[in-house]
């Protein structure tokens, strides 16, 4: 199933950033809100979006989709081949949706509804095809947290769920397929339990709005980013695991510690909430604490990449999707021939993530050597050494690489490759990667690197394919006349030895 345009329905908090995922992943977008302020908010996410996602990834990343704001219903779904509905949280407004999307989408595109909490059997009533309505509940920022849950209703069919699965798996997320339909479906029942808790606990006086978010943040909040209640006590119970948690903690649910029943939303409990919130913001606005927010999710998520766990697991999977959307090979050779080759090549950059900082809190040695190495595979993705070309059983290695030094940079800095091809025959490639900050353009190391064609099913050294040596004979050519970098050929020695 290949999803080239999806319909979007409502472009509020969320609507806008499906938007925003969905042209990442370079699914073309037409979406429909009578608001007149949703250019200026698409804009803003859209934004918000490209900056998290840079900090995330060294995959290039861009709105790689076609945007249409349209205006009407009719538009953002006619000919749509996904269509995702975030309006307003009311039962009746979604059905009078549904009617309408539903007359006008093809006969089996997949309606599915942002809805935290309304049933699909509600939604589905009384609609045309009502077998391929879903509930899509993603949560926000939707285009970094990868949950979705999916829930069917009564006349739902498997195959719309499956689609539904498939094509949120496509976009970098991850379903789950609630099994039985319950009103707020998984997520958002926990999330209640622990909000209605704590508004209990703020309106008896117990603790502030702060001192209970505290709470959380600190502690549980840390556990819950890759592990949920069930692994989080069966730890609890040490050797003797969930039987043992559950026979030395397990009547304390009968205790009377816990409240049921949320407290009546007086008018004094939503003013002392509403001051104490605006006392812990500081002054900060919405936009502040949003980026706030994505910078420390991305943390977060790069840190559960490096052990391979949870939503760090989808976000290496996502990151191959990111570069094979930017590296099909047509656009390679779009891009090839764009270059000024009389120029040193400028084909990557990033952000310092956090885990390439060490104790003196700027970049670690190694990963300088990580991102020279990322330097000379943006160069083989432009030659043409890509996906393709390892399947047929050919790379390049390196052999050797000479780094050195030169300035600081610190985590949440941007850096960008200066690259210059130096030498080259049929096997070997001789290059140089100058790596600077964004900001003030200053060096921050150099590194020099031989790097050998190889065979990788035969493990020896082997020509490199006739339109790979065009291509790098083109480079090297058109930089013949550039100086050589400063630092090329040294060698390490005492100063006048
Ligand atoms: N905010 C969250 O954290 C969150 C998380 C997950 C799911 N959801 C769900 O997503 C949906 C949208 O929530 P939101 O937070 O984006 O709300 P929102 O108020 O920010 O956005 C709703 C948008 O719907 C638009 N709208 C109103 N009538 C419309 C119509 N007839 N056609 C098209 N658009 C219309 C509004 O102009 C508004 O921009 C809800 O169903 C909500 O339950 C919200």
């Amino acid at each position: 199933m290949r999803i080239n345009t999806a319909g979007l329905i409502g472009g509020g908090v969320i609507g806008s950033a499906w938007a925003a995922r969905l042209l990442i992943n370079a699914v073309n977008v037409r979406i429909y809100d009578p608001d007149q302020e949703l250019p200026a908010r698409l804009d803003k996410v859209l934004n918000n979006a490209l900056r998290a996602y840079r900090k995330m990834t060294l995959a290039p990343v861009d709105l790689r989709g076609e945007l249409q704001i349209v205006d009407s219903i009719e538009e953002a779904v006619c000919g749509a081949d996904f269509i995702q509905e975030s309006g307003p949280e009311r039962i009746d407004l979604k059905q009078q949706l549904f009617r309408e999307i539903a007359s006008y989408a093809g006969n089996e595109v997949v309606i599915a509804s942002s809805s935290s909490g309304l049933l699909p059997s509600d939604m589905q009533q009384g609609i045309k095809n009502p077998e391929r309505v879903v509930v899509g509940h993603p949560f926000n920022p939707v285009y970094l947290l990868p949950l979705v849950e999916i829930v069917g209703g009564q006349q739902t069919s498997e195959q719309a769920i499956r689609h539904a699965e498939e094509f949120y798996s496509g976009i970098g997320m991850h379903p789950l397929v609630v099994k039985k339909e319950v009103q707020a479906f998984l997520a958002d029942r926990m999330m209640e339990a622990l909000w209605r808790e704590s508004l209990h606990l703020l309106n008896e006086g117990v603790a502030t709005a702060d001192e209970l978010d505290q709470a959380i943040a600190y502690g549980p909040g840390i556990r819950w980013a890759f592990m949920g209640p069930y692994l989080t006590y069966r730890i609890a119970g040490g050797e003797g695991g969930m039987h043992h948690f559950m026979s030395q903690f397990g009547p304390s649910l009968k205790w009377p510690w816990t409240r049921f029943d949320g407290p009546d939303l007086t008018d004094d409990l939503l003013n002392r909430v509403t001051e104490q919130s605006d006392r812990q913001a500081q002054g900060r606005s919405i936009s502040e604490l949003e980026q706030k927010r994505d910078d420390c999710i991305v943390s977060i998520l790069q840190g559960l990449r490096v052990n391979e766990t949870s939503a760090g697991q989808t976000l290496a999977q996502y990151e191959e999707k990111l570069y094979r959307i930017s590296h099909t090979d047509d656009q390679a050779s779009a891009r090839f021939s764009d270059h000024d080759f009389s120029q040193p090549l400028q084909l990557h950059s990033g952000v310092v993530p956090p885990e390439w900082v060490d104790y003196n809190r700027h970049m670690t040695e190694s990963s300088y050597l990580r991102a020279i190495g990322d330097a000379s595979d943006a160069l083989f993705q432009l030659i043409g050494v890509n996906e393709e070309y390892h399947k047929q059983g050919f790379s390049y290695f390196s052999v050797e690489t000479h780094l050195i030094h030169q300035g600081e940079i610190m985590a949440g800095e941007a850096f960008y490759f200066q690259t210059q091809i130096l030498g080259l025959d049929t096997k070997r490639l001789h290059v140089n990667h100058a790596m600077h900050a964004t900001g003030d353009h200053r060096i921050l190391a150099t590194g020099e690197q031989m790097l050998l064609h190889v065979n990788t099913r035969e493990s020896r050294s082997c020509p490199a394919a006739p339109a790979i040596m065009e291509r790098l004979k083109k480079i090297y050519e058109g930089q013949r006349n550039l100086e050589l970098p400063v630092n090329c050929g040294r060698s390490i020695q005492m100063p006048g030895s």
